[in-house]
């Protein structure tokens, strides 16, 4: 019977037992067990019947074959590898030559690999980069790898940003990782939010959480264009990246639209504003992370149903809306989520510890919440959730759209700091007095700025 033990000991004997055992065989599955059982390859091993089996009909021996060729270290020939990768249509086979080749990690190997960046599967460009990495100090070899930071495929585009650009950012100037500045901590500033961040500092807030001006639903957002809109949202969430500390989150609360019809003559228009915008976060460097819904109580949203129930006709059905998307996303990094957890101190982390009866699903039944003064604020327990889940005690959390202030009032009642902008002066007179009424941000001294009054403080 074939074991393992019988193939170890035949490998060993080096006299071409093996390939004999191999050619003694009917089956395939035999074939790859004895390949597979190989192992550590001695120095008297003679390899040339896996030379044979490169061509072989069956893709899975070729594989074997290529595998066992790569442990040869130094001693495989590199051009029969080449010559069967040019041919080879199996992806697995072809992707195990190239990291074959790599793991020789000889020099005389680097123009053949440099060959397979080239290639269209981006795991042969990923395993060849691998393969001349080895060689990272090479001038030729930085030559080839720098340019393909703008690869059109992200996993090559991550390693060589990572390898080649990221170190570049390491000497900036920035604060650690937990601490902020001062003139942000729980501030209220009555500005267009674009204005407002170009003198905010790289790196400086925890968390971001907002909900964006609907498209022309409310009367404080209206945009020429549905394309103004997005532009406008992508330019606010690339300034909320630049100013957001390494690898923490962004969540935007947004859900799809309808505009109303003009006349009977016309239909009303639905506007996907999640699945619009998302493709403009992932561009600008926010890594997808999760999709939470927020489920509503039906009897709390409009009712659209209504007509179908009178008529019943297929293609005329108008289901109620009643949830929204909470979109997560994290700055890119190629840190761990561990690094940002492990840059605060042991008491912090602590402190900080979600409670029990915290949400284990990504559905969150929250009912809305309505306010007299402004027509679409958060639920407490929305930004309850958000703000725990998501940031650490005494870290800074920021609304770019901060409506009523839920967003502040709720991290401070959290022991974070916050840091808001509103546009319409109306609702940054209401946030000022809620605080003076002592029930929007406790007892904590919070600083109401104008622009300019923000911008010399800024330059303090
Ligand atoms: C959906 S509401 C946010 C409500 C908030 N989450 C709350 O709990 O009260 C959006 C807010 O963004 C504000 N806004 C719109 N465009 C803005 C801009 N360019 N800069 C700052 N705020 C803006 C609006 O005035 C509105 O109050």
């Amino acid at each position: 019977m074939l074991t393992k033990e019988y193939v170890t000991e035949l490998k060993h004997r080096g006299n071409g037992d093996i390939s004999s055992l191999i050619n003694s065989q009917r089956d395939v599955r035999s074939i790859n067990f004895i390949l597979e059982s190989l192992g550590h390859l001695p120095e008297n091993f003679n390899p040339n019947f896996l030379y044979d089996l490169l061509r072989h009909n069956h893709s899975q021996v070729r594989l074997n074959a290529v595998k066992n060729i790569g442990k040869l270290n130094g001693k495989s020939d590199i051009r029969s590898l080449f010559n069967l990768y040019k041919n080879e249509t199996d992806t697995n086979v072809r992707r195990e030559i190239v990291s074959s080749i790599g793991r020789q990690r000889n020099p005389a190997n680097k123009r053949i690999l440099v060959n397979f960046l080239q290639d269209k599967d981006p795991k042969i460009v990923c395993q060849a980069i691998r393969g001349l990495l080895v060689f990272e100090k090479d001038n030729e070899v930085k030559k080839y790898l720098r340019p393909l930071v703008n690869h059109p495929n992200e996993m090559v585009r991550t390693i060589i940003y990572k390898e080649y650009f990221s170190k570049d950012n390491k000497n900036k100037n920035i604060l650690p990782h937990t601490q902020t500045y001062n003139f942000l901590k729980n501030v209220v500033i009555n500005a267009d939010v674009l204005e407002a961040l170009k003198v905010v500092p790289d790196e400086s807030v925890h968390l971001t959480f907002t909900s964006p001006p609907y498209y022309n639903a409310r009367d404080y957002s209206i945009y020429p264009s549905y394309h103004a809109y997005l532009e406008f949202l992508e330019n606010v969430f690339i300034e909320t990246h630049r100013i957001t500390k390494e690898g923490r989150f962004l969540i935007v609360n947004t859900s799809p639209i309808i505009i109303p019809r003009i006349s009977r003559a016309h239909s009303s228009k639905r506007y996907g504003i999640p699945f619009d915008l998302h493709p403009l976060l992932v561009k600008n460097g926010w890594e997808f992370i999760d999709d939470i819904i927020w489920l509503k109580p039906e009897a709390s949203v409009k009712n659209r149903v209504g007509g179908f129930m009178q008529h019943r006709k297929p293609l005329g059905y108008k289901p109620n809306s009643i949830t929204e998307y909470l979109m997560v996303y994290r700055k890119s990094t190629e840190k761990l989520l561990d690094w940002n957890i492990r840059s605060y101190d042991y008491e912090t982390v602590k402190k900080s510890k979600v409670a029990d009866g915290y949400e284990t699903t990504n559905v969150w039944k929250i009912d809305p919440c309505f306010d007299k003064v402004h027509s679409a604020v958060f639920p407490v327990e929305l930004c309850k959730r958000v703000i725990q889940y998501y940031s650490y005690k005494g870290d800074l959390v920021f609304d770019p759209f901060a409506g009523s202030g839920t967003v502040g009032k709720t991290a401070k009642s959290l022991e974070r700091m916050f840091f808001l902008t509103e546009k319409e002066n109306k609702y940054f007179e209401y946030m000022k007095s809620k605080d003076k009424n002592q029930n929007l941000f406790d007892n904590v001294k919070t600083k109401f700025l104008t622009l300019e009054q923000f911008r010399k403080e800024v330059s303090k």
